[in-house]
């Protein structure tokens, strides 16, 4: 007779599993299209309708992936999206992509990855592989996750075993929203199962769909990577922040540095410094090791070091900026200010955590009138800490000269540098993004 395993290995092999992807977010829906891509059908899973109408109609809520992934997903017979749960039976293999948010006192909340897994253990039967790819500390997948799963089965399902009867595993998403030179395929994918079996299955599932999978020996090994990866950027971010304070009181551009110590081949990696973190990684994750390295009793000095530094960026922005108004003679109360980006980084609508809405409310608090421009935000929605109600500002020569400042905090490719260069008053860029008219705007540029 062929074991579970077995027969799932087949289904997967011969593109005849169903997969399940619950959350179609930046990580659940490009991973759909890609496993799609490889040939496998497709059941989606959201909570927000919304999206599942646009799905069904072919349209991307995401504008950075452009309108042809939703076309292709809509047209190829092999996808559907839908918001009943009770679905989750149907499935050979179940991708969770859910968010993993801080809660009020940047306490890891698992209740979204929690909740999931109740609702696969109250549908769960032999034969299916779950995977987790949630950003989360290591333990979350063989713990919190898997004990959700166990507690909900139903009576039915009490028998069946992890490992034998269902499979699965932890696979960290990588997406870097708007970069280009690589896609969800082109991404090397970490998959660490709880045995070798779920391991294994994993590995070929994304195999479907991503051109190098690399095997890891545990669940808990792939979720530590990811959030090395993070830790990694955060510390160093904050370090550049660092070092563009101390540079620029020395009156030395700590842009012309980072490019000169980058010509070295080896031993160097750039990172540059900005108005602060945002997105829904590295401000957040590196604060779930924090949480779980107090069970272990070990400080994580780095990580807070650079969390401090970090999230102090917007303040010295505006202090940049009051200083800027006053060399031409402009208190800060009452100075009409233009940000220029809302989103946390280029090219991109997501502007969760990002550090303009601080600089905003910073600002505003000092008494500034403040506006944002924005092409790809028209409008404020209420983020985790902010809900401004602001609309986004055309850029115009004239509406570009009506401000006493502006902050650039976002270097879309969309703004007109040029046409910023000539009719702004006064720009505070935290980007270096007008730096090639640097010699014309002279003391109507400050770099922050
Ligand atoms: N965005 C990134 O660039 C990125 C990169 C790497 C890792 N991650 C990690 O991936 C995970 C998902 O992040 P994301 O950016 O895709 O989030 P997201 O908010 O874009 O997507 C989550 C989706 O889940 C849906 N959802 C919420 N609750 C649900 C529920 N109970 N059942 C079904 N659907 C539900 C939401 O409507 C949304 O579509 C997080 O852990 C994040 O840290 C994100």
């Amino acid at each position: 007779m062929t074991s579970v395993y077995e027969g799932l290995r087949q289904k997967i092999q011969n593109n005849t599993a169903t997969v399940g992807i619950i959350g179609l977010g930046y990580v659940g829906l490009p991973l759909a299209h890609a496993l799609h891509g490889g040939g496998l059908r497709i059941l989606g899973f959201d909570i927000d309708p919304r999206k599942i109408k646009a799905l069904a109609e072919g349209r991307n809520y995401l504008e950075h992936l452009g309108p042809e992934m939703t076309r292709e997903l809509a047209s190829g017979g092999r996808f559907e999206a839908t918001s009943d749960f009770d679905r989750l039976r149907e499935p050979d293999v179940l991708i969770v992509c859910l968010p993993t948010p801080l809660g009020k006192h940047h306490e890891p909340d698992l209740s979204y990855l929690v909740r999931a897994g109740e609702q696969i253990g109250r549908t769960l039967r032999a034969g299916q592989l779950i995977a987790l790819e949630s950003t989360t500390y290591p333990g979350t997948t063989r713990g919190e996750f898997l004990d959700a799963i166990l507690a909900s089965r139903p009576g039915s399902a009490q028998g069946l075993e992890c490992g034998r009867d269902f499979f699965l595993a932890f696979s960290p998403e990588r997406e870097d929203p708007g970069r280009k030179s690589h896609s969800t395929r082109t991404i090397p994918k970490l998959v660490g199962g709880l045995d070798a079996q779920s391991t294994e299955l994993a590995a070929m599932l994304y195999e479907k769909g991503v051109d190098q999978v690399v095997r890891v020996s545990s669940a808990d090994v792939a979720e530590a990577a990811k959030l090395l990866e993070n830790i990694f950027r955060c510390v160093n971010i904050a370090m550049v922040n660092e070092m563009k304070m101390i540079l620029s009181a020395m009156d030395i551009d700590v842009w012309e540095v980072i490019g000169a110590a980058s010509t070295k081949p080896f031993g160097f990696m750039p990172f540059y410094p900005g108005p602060g973190l945002g997105g829904h990684c590295i401000p957040i994750d590196p604060f779930y090791l924090t949480w779980k390295a107090k069970e272990v009793g070990r400080p994580t000095r780095f990580i807070e070091l650079a969390g401090e530094i970090n999230t102090s960026m917007p303040d010295y922005v505006v202090e940049r900026t009051i200083l800027a108004l006053n060399e031409h003679k402009q208190a800060i109360k009452g100075a009409r200010v233009l940000v220029l980006g809302l989103a946390y980084k280029p090219d991109i609508d997501d502007t969760r955590e990002s550090p303009a809405f601080e600089v905003i409310e910073k600002l505003r608090h000092l008494g500034a009138r403040v506006d944002y421009s924005d092409p790809h935000v028209p409008e404020t929605m209420p983020v985790r800490k902010h809900d401004l109600g602001m609309r986004s500002v055309a850029l115009t020569p004239e509406s570009l000269a009506a401000y006493d400042a502006c902050v650039l905090v976002t270097d879309h490719k969309a703004f007109d540098y040029e046409s910023i260069a000539r009719h702004a008053r006064l720009v505070v860029d935290t980007r270096n993004a007008l730096r090639a008219f640097a010699s014309d705007m002279g003391g109507r540029l400050v770099k922050a």
